[in-house]
């Protein structure tokens, strides 16, 4: 965080009043003023944010009322997560249905081991996953101490999803409320990703009483969510996310080859299918469609070749057929495509269109891609495009998560040649 910001942030009033109905105080904590010793206890060099988070936590303790603090990912709605009415504010803030897993978010390995059950070691898969990427955006399952884990957190499931958040204020102020806090992002339904205190505030800010802003989030996709916890020791993947696929092949090559016990990597939907865990769903975000347009979206795939019964089309008949859609007038489409799309230019030029193109980024770099998708979606369907075209991209690395979120927000698919 740049020491000009933080220099601003100090000349500031510690306390500023949001403008709402609801007092809510948005608290400025800077996060390059905290570390963490190896037994993950923070230390701060500047006192706005010790008592900011102090505050912060009391109110979670004390109150046991929820508050929004940064996460390397996305801003997160957090309440105790041991606290079965604490946490049930969560739901009535976010207007969600009760019936989703929550993550818990832990600040050390002593936490963890304090919320599993106590007969439970963890798996060489586990150990290698932990060195590696905590704290970090990767949520692993682990089995439900149940004497301790009130329903409401793993929606009535026997497992528990857990992860160790980077951000340093996420971090402190966990270890701060010496408690595990249950945080889903913090938007209320039907509301993108919330990667700025601004956006929560506008969002929220009359439903919660306390905002830790520190500055804009990193990584835009969420955490990625893995199971070791199957017979044949494989490591499952139910949610991509920040962490790739491919981190986690490498890591456990690395770090398991020479034992000459490699889990495989499997891919949800790609690898294999669950379908009573899709009915019944064991991580956040498997059951409900995330944010999507009010407009059709389509994904346009132009990489790989169509499955039995669709067709493989030109870009122009794509276009002349959402041209049919709307007879009588012009037709608006948004289209999302990387930076030196090829589909783009093919799509250009034909009568009774207008375009209203939205940039996705470098095709070499599928992190910014992931961050912009949100916000296309939104632009485009604020400005009232009657379809959205977006094309699909290849789905390794970043690709997977972003595809994953692609295919969630679109109704329909085509096959484009270029
Ligand atoms: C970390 O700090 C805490 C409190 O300041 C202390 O009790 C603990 O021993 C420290 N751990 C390490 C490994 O330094
Ligand atoms: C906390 O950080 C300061 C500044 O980096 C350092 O001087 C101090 O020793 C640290 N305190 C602890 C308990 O680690
Ligand atoms: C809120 O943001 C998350 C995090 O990116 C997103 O996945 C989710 O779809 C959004 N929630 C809603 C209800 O739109």
């Amino acid at each position: 965080m740049a020491a000009g910001w933080y220099a601003t942030a100090l000349l500031l009033p510690r306390l500023r009043r949001c403008v709402s109905t609801m007092p809510c105080q948005l608290l400025r904590c800077d996060p390059a003023s905290i570390t963490f010793n190896a037994s993950g206890e923070p230390n701060f060099t500047a006192d706005a944010t010790r008592d900011a988070l102090s505050i912060a936590s009391h109110h979670l303790v004390a109150l046991k009322r929820p508050v929004v603090f940064p996460t390397e990912t996305v801003y997160g709605l957090g309440a105790l997560a041991l606290d079965g009415t604490a946490a049930s504010l969560i739901f009535s803030t976010k207007g969600r249905p009760a019936d989703n897993p929550l993550i818990v978010h832990v600040s050390s390995m002593s936490m963890l081991r304090s919320i599993l059950p106590p007969d439970y070691t963890l798996s060489k898969t586990y150990e290698a996953l932990i060195k590696h990427f905590w704290p970090g955006p990767l949520t692993m399952l682990f089995p439900r101490h149940a004497d301790i884990i009130p329903n409401i957190i793993t929606a009535g499931q026997s497992t528990i999803a857990v992860r160790m958040p980077s951000h340093p204020v996420a971090r402190a102020l966990i270890a701060v409320a010496n408690a595990p806090l249950a945080a889903p992002s913090a938007n209320s339904s039907g509301k993108p990703s919330p990667t700025r205190a601004e956006h929560v505030h506008r969002d929220l800010g009359d439903k919660v009483d306390i905002i830790l802003d520190g500055g804009p989030c990193g990584v835009g996709l969420e955490s990625t969510v893995v199971d070791g916890l199957g017979a044949d020791g494989h490591l499952r993947v139910l949610r991509p996310g920040g962490v790739t696929v491919e981190d986690l092949q490498r890591t456990l090559h690395q770090e398991l080859h020479a034992s000459g016990d490699m889990p495989r990597v499997l891919v949800h939907r790609r690898d294999y299918r669950d379908d009573a865990m899709e009915l019944a769903p064991t991580t956040p975000g498997m059951k409900y469609k995330h944010y999507s347009p009010s407009v059709p979206v389509v994904l346009v795939h132009t990489l790989t070749s169509p499955p039995e019964g669709m067709q493989l089309q030109t870009a122009a008949s794509l276009v002349s057929s959402l041209r049919d859609r709307f007879p009588d007038r012009p037709v608006h489409i948004g289209l999302m495509t990387p930076d030196d799309s090829r589909l783009a230019q093919l799509l250009h030029g034909h009568e009774g269109v207008s375009w209203r193109l939205f940039p996705l980024g470098k095709v070499t770099q599928p992190a910014v891609i992931a961050q912009r998708l949100f916000d296309g979606f939104l632009t485009l369907d604020r400005e009232g495009v009657d379809v959205i075209l977006i094309e699909g991209v290849a789905e390794v690395d970043e690709g997977l998560a972003i595809m994953n979120r692609v295919r969630k927000a679109a109704g329909e698919a085509a096959w484009v040649s270029l």
